[in-house]
């Protein structure tokens, strides 16, 4: 299992407001704790945090604002007296523009080496003033910005998928491949274990640049462009990974490359972790299909058909710092929000209660299953999305860059609560965090919970715990039939038998030892699983269909 660390949001030791390396090293304790077997960290590389740190203006070093490549040491002796391993985010389809590549870029002139890096291109229209080509980015508005050059005249247009402070490489540069192989042995020399690849699909981009009539929203459930998209999963892509996996293989068998591809249908994305490719990619559809349970048997179906096929792992996540977290979007009856837009205080509020009880049912149901998950800082608390937000403060560039409309993802990176009775929650000790903390934190802490039989985080240790004594990750799944009406699903991993009841009405569970169920304070009678609730059972034999 793995656990995503989003370093700003994590803990704060120097009381600067945002999280730092050192307090990671100074919590990890916790995450061994919990049952993690290795921890990914967001960004922590020098940026100018103009999103987040996805914007890396130096791959090899430390942002001050993170600490400095010792603390990164220091944070890798500990991880290893606790067993954890650590992947670091590699983010290879664009830097920032302080980056000195980018800027030599600007400095030089049109096609020469130092612009080759990037996509640079003249403008269409008779004074090239229009943008090179249609596409839309992610964040919003267009994904090309006009330079100006030295004598003050409008130059040319660069490409960037995302913000403007963010141009794509051209991948199609043998020079920027082998800058990232030394970027990728720089940190496997410092003894990671892997890489979780930022927006793994998009690095190359279709010849010539075609214009593209599909949505270009990377970050909306219903957006994704299909297989002709000119910037996505385009085929070069996998010689790229495979000559990563070769410089992984150097360092050991047990390094692994995660790719963040956002490619559908399944048996596609597939093609990402063939033998000589990826080892892992994130599960979006699963993500996306939430507690519908038609459309998350077949996903959970077709994702174990397709990656059994080419003998690898199918993944599992509900949450990550670019969507709502799972207990605010099931906080919600009928349609909640927008994974990737966020929730304001004037959007129909979700119902807190509700919400952290279907999350534990639905991370239950998640965890029961064979595969590998992931989980998002702050889960293990059944945090919800921070939504009183002031404008001033929000700080993802969808916001200015769809003036407010799409309010962007800071919800889902407020700074987490450790210790209730402490400034901050014991996030930090000094200025006040990046972002505001929602009151209901205090009750959420993790000391708290920490000593609370029946809590969010006692649910998460025991899930843990028995995932890992069960061997669940490495088993198999079959739909128990019997259990799986309009509105529960059950399988089999194993003899354990895995139900979660979204009906109205109490489930008659079957018989069996209950191993585990999402509420930790049920009382009653133990035979009947409440709505909104998971259980895990050891059977006998097979139920009956
Ligand atoms: C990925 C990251 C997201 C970032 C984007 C651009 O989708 O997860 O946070 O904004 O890439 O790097
Ligand atoms: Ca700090």
């Amino acid at each position: 299992m793995i656990y995503q660390i989003y370093p700003r949001s994590f803990r704060d030791l120097n009381g600067d407001g945002i999280g730092d390396l050192a307090g990671i090293t100074s919590e990890l304790g916790h995450l061994a704790e919990l049952g993690v077997d290795a921890v990914w960290l967001s960004p922590f590389y020098r940026s100018p945090q103009r999103d987040a740190g996805y914007d890396v203006s130096d791959y090899c070093d430390v942002d001050p604002l993170f600490g400095t490549l010792a603390d990164f040491d220091a944070m890798m002796i500990r991880t290893q007296e606790l067993g954890l391993r650590v992947i670091v985010d590699l983010v290879p389809n664009h830097c920032s523009d302080q980056h000195a590549a980018f800027q030599a870029a600007l400095a030089a002139a049109p096609n020469s080496a130092e612009r080759s890096m990037f996509i640079f291109r003249d403008g269409r229209g008779e004074s090239g003033d229009l943008p090179p080509n249609n596409w839309e980015s992610h964040f919003g508005g267009p994904a090309w910005t006009r330079t100006t050059d030295a004598d003050g005249q409008p130059g040319q247009w660069y490409l960037h998928l995302f913000d403007s402070s963010q141009p794509d490489f051209d991948w199609d540069n043998p020079a920027v491949h082998a800058e990232f192989e030394r970027v990728l042995r720089f940190w496997l020399d410092r003894g990671i274990a892997g890489f979780r690849v930022d927006v793994a699909h998009a690095l190359v981009k279709a010849p010539g640049l075609p214009d593209w009539h599909g949505l270009a929203n990377g970050n909306s459930s219903e957006g994704y462009p299909g297989e002709e998209a000119p910037m996505f999963g385009q085929p070069a892509l996998h010689d790229i990974y495979r000559s990563w996996r070769l410089i992984l293989a150097e360092y050991g068998p047990d390094r692994i490359l995660c790719a963040e591809a956002n490619v559908d249908p399944l048996p596609r994305l597939a093609h990402w972790v063939r033998p000589d490719e990826m080892h892992q990619a994130f599960n979006f559809p699963y993500l996306h299909a939430g507690l519908d349970l038609g459309p998350l048997r077949s996903v959970i179906t077709e994702s174990l058909e397709s990656l059994d096929a080419v003998g690898a792992p199918s993944t599992w996540v509900l949450s990550n710092h670019d969507v709502v977290r799972h207990a605010t979007r099931f906080g919600y009856d009928g349609h909640g929000p927008r994974d990737g837009d966020g929730i304001g205080t004037e959007d129909p509020q979700p119902d807190e209660e509700l919400g952290r009880t279907r999350a534990a049912a639905a991370t239950m149901f998640m965890l029961g299953l064979p595969g590998g998950a992931y989980l998002y800082q702050g889960e293990e608390l059944g945090l919800p999305d921070g939504i009183d937000i002031p404008s001033a403060l929000r700080q993802d560039p969808t916001f200015a860059r769809t003036d407010g409309e799409r309010l962007g993802r800071d919800g889902c990176r407020v700074p987490l609560p450790w210790r209730a009775d402490q400034e901050h929650y014991g996030f930090g000790d000094g200025a006040t965090p990046w972002l505001p903390q929602p009151e209901s934190f205090a009750r959420l802490s993790r000391d708290l919970q920490a000593s609370s039989g029946t809590s969010h985080l006692a649910l998460y240790r025991s899930m843990l715990a028995l995932r890992r004594e069960l061997d669940l990750g490495r088993g198999s799944l079959q739909w128990a039939e019997a259990w799986c009406t309009g509105s529960s699903l059950a399988y089999l991993n194993g003899n354990v038998l895995v139900v979660m009841n979204l009906n109205h009405e109490p489930l008659e569970l079957p018989s069996g030892a209950i191993l585990l169920r999402s509420s930790l304070d049920v009382q009653g009678n133990q035979r009947l699983l409440s709505p909104g609730q998971t259980a895990w059972l050891q059977i006998a034999a097979k139920p009956a269909e």
